[in-house]
């Protein structure tokens, strides 16, 4: 029997190919695990099957650890976003994406080395949309003082295991006066209880332009869940782009780990998807069930296909397709 069993949710569009290409270099590196392959998604919803069946749900309470790739969702009308059915069924209350240079990729910046704190259940997200009148639609922005003081426990608990030194609340507090206030004053009493981790806060407008300015100055930030969703993408873009920003969803009870990206239909089934976003956001699987050798061997595998830069994905300014950039990590294994 397999050490750990593990939700495996391939998910729609380049999900399948990545999770993979993800599962064939987990095996090379020597990962003990039994993937239980479990439905969700786009495809599932127009199969009739719910677009997270209870069935994938029950399988993620079961293992307490999932890999998910990306899932698509309809702009405009359709189905429910499948991410936020899981987010909200388990509660998965603390989304980390982490934006650091990867050695070996040339990106437009060094020095960047930063964690985003994204609330992962209120907000705006809570869904509640409705049309007051035939031209006037309404969408309630949901901010509890629980659900702020738990994600803010979260950041600075995280910063203080990883030997962080700042966390920054990022807000909206002088317009959303309510709301963002409420997010930023739980963060404020929760940082009087951490004093070995400093704390600052910043307008989200600001933020942003200080991350395309001088993103090395931020070390955690933590961010309601519209405003985290947001700059998430724009950091991934400091680092590399979105084919390379892993992120993992936790909550009380399991975590799943997923890419920041989505299920990119212009290269869906074209074999071009680079998987190193879900691979990373493997490797943080890796850390959290305590595989820390797996996780590192399998980085610096990583490491040195990304410096030689020979079998590296379009997105990467290579040629290399999904399958040749994950045997090139196979055999550095
Ligand atoms: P996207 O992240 O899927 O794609 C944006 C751009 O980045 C595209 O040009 C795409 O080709 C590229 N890209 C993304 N991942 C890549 C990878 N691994 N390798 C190479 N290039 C990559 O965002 P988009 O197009 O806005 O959304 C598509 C669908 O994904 C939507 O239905 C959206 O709702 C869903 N989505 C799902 C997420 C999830 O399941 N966690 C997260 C974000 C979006």
């Amino acid at each position: 029997m397999a050490k750990h069993t593990v939700t495996l949710i391939p998910g729609d569009g380049i999900g399948p190919e990545i999770a993979e290409a993800v599962q064939k270099i987990m095996k090379a590196a020597g990962a003990d695990i039994q993937w239980d392959v479990a439905e969700g998604g786009e495809a599932c919803a127009l199969a009739g099957r719910g677009v997270m069946p209870e069935e994938t749900l029950a399988s993620i309470k079961r293992n307490k650890v999932a890999l998910k790739g990306p899932t698509t969702t309809p702009t405009g009308g359709g189905h429910q976003s499948a991410n936020v059915t899981l987010r909200k069924r388990l509660d998965l209350y603390a989304n980390t994406r982490p934006a650091k240079n990867i050695p070996g990729l040339k990106t437009r910046f060094d020095g960047v080395d930063l964690i985003i704190v994204r609330e992962n259940t209120e907000d705006t997200y809570a869904g509640i949309e409705h049309m007051v009148a035939p031209n006037v639609a309404q969408c309630l922005k949901i901010i509890t003082w629980e659900g702020s003081v738990r994600v803010a426990e979260y950041a600075f608990e995280m910063s203080r295991n990883l030997g962080r030194k700042r966390v920054t609340c990022v807000h909206k507090a002088n317009i959303h006066k309510l709301s963002d206030g409420l997010f930023l004053k739980a963060h404020e009493e929760v940082a009087k209880r951490f004093s070995d981790v400093a704390f600052d806060s910043i307008i989200v407008d600001n933020a942003c332009m200080q991350l395309v300015s001088r993103p090395e100055q931020f070390d955690v930030l933590s961010l309601p869940n519209l405003y985290g969703d947001i700059v998430s993408d724009l950091c991934a873009g400091l680092v590399g782009g979105l084919g390379v920003a892993p992120g993992a969803n936790i909550g009380t009870t399991g975590a799943v780990f997923e890419a920041v990206h989505g299920s990119a239909p212009d290269i869906a089934g074209k074999g071009l998807a680079n998987p190193t976003a879900l691979l990373l956001s493997g490797v943080m699987m890796l850390q959290h069930l305590k595989e820390n050798a797996t996780a590192t061997r399998i980085e610096k595998a990583l490491i040195a296909v990304l410096s030689e830069g020979k079998h590296v994905t379009r997105d990467l300014k290579g040629t290399a397709g999904t399958h040749a950039f994950a045997d090139a990590i196979c055999a550095k294994l």
